[in-house]
């Protein structure tokens, strides 16, 4: 279907035009011969930033729209028309309409136009309005244009918060995964993401190596022949001195959680090493991510590599792709750094695995709980 196609509707017959206005280069838009309406897609941004307007048809607006309401809300939906040479547009617009005669204009979005006549005087002003010189703003439509920026400003930021609530929210660590692999495309994207972490000075002294493949197997067998063989454990950053207190609890609290998934019975020592094994198995998955710092950059080099970590986590989230951080991998930091080469300079931080979740597994079954905010926050002033 294209520009002078004709639809018989049985009894009315719908001409598809070429779309005139429009933000889609596959936009067109329709007439109705039968009861005379135009059907402009999002060509007409006419009079819609009233939601209590945009029910009502254009003459029982309680003013006509003035081409400096049309300009506004030209540039709000169809910037581009300010760098646009328009005078075609009103002409053939004009043509158009004498062409096929037109009772009504149905836009996509605001009012429908029920005196076209009256329409093209506005878009004519609205479309060949100077850049940056408006036909004169009254006070009112001033204030409701900025009302309006403001609002939509409001809005975008309220569905970006509410965006990374969700995703903060969903985002849990997986620990069973699909064998599929993922697309180099959508690793890349998430590394963009996280490439995007603040860093000390900006340094980013993170260095990922990402396995695939053959690669993630012969990474997993080295990894874990190593861990079930009893290999010494010689991370590179010393293991925390102790948990105390509410660490203890939090971190006894997340254990039992997933032993008691995967039905494991508290004090079953053997079966808590064979699913700690599971960790060089990569729980299945068909990726993993080394994640390295530089050694002169110290504990700040390794705050910074947390940062990215977080920042991988929601990214992968957000793309569908489950992932858990592993720094049980930088238990064997010299199996790694002897699996890919690298040099005493780099110190292993962690793995993430990543993957497809198995969403059927009991180990994907649960998720951990979050202190309460007045636990860790302190607020100091007003
Ligand atoms: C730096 C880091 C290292 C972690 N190492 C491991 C690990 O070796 N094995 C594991 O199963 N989970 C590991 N985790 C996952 C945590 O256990 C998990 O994030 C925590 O229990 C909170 O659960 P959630 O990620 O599902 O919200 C690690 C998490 C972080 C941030």
């Amino acid at each position: 279907m294209g520009g002078g196609h004709q639809q018989d509707l049985g009894g009315r017959t719908l001409e598809i035009l070429p779309a005139l206005i429009h933000d889609l280069p596959a936009s067109y838009w329709a007439y109705d011969d039968q009861d005379k309406t135009l059907f402009v897609s999002d060509g007409f941004a006419f009079s819609q930033y009233d939601s209590a307007e945009c029910i009502l048809l254009s003459h029982e607006l309680p003013k006509p729209t003035t081409a400096a309401e049309a300009r506004l809300v030209l540039d709000l939906a169809l910037y581009w028309s300010r760098y646009a040479d328009n005078a075609a547009i009103v002409t053939d617009l004009a043509e158009m309409l004498r062409k096929y005669e037109t009772r009504m204009i149905c836009p996509a979005h605001g009012s429908v136009i029920t005196e076209p006549s009256k329409l093209l005087a506005v878009m004519d002003a609205a479309l060949r309005g100077e850049i940056g010189v408006y036909p004169p703003v009254d006070g009112a439509v001033a204030e409701r244009s900025d009302q309006l920026v403001h609002k939509v400003k409001m809005d975008v930021a309220a569905q970006q918060i509410e965006a990374l609530e969700y995703l903060a929210s969903r985002r849990r660590s997986c620990r069973a995964f699909k064998p599929t692999p993922l697309a180099r495309e959508s690793i890349q994207r998430i590394l963009g993401v996280a490439q995007k972490a603040a860093s000390w000075c900006n340094s980013q002294p993170w260095q990922i190596i990402i396995t695939s493949g053959d690669e993630t197997a012969r990474f997993r067998e080295a990894m874990y022949n190593a861990a079930r063989n009893g290999a010494p454990q010689r991370g590179d950053f010393p293991f925390p001195r102790e948990y105390q207190g509410v660490y203890a609890e939090r971190r006894r609290e997340s254990g039992f959680q997933l032993y008691s998934a995967l039905n494991i019975p508290r004090g079953d020592k053997l079966a808590y090493a064979r699913q700690a094994l599971e960790n060089f198995n990569f729980f299945g998955a068909p990726h993993v991510a080394v994640v390295t710092t530089d050694e002169a950059l110290g504990v700040y080099g390794a705050v910074d590599c947390g940062a990215y970590v977080a920042n991988f986590l929601l990214a992968a989230e957000a793309s569908g792709v489950a992932a858990v951080p592993q720094a049980s991998l930088a238990f064997y930091s010299d199996v790694v750094r002897e699996h890919f080469g690298l040099g005493s300079d780099r110190k292993i931080l962690c793995g993430i695995s990543l993957g497809i979740a198995d969403p059927d597994h009991p180990a994907n079954s649960f998720r951990t709980s979050r202190a309460e905010l007045a636990e860790v926050v302190s607020f100091v002033g007003d």
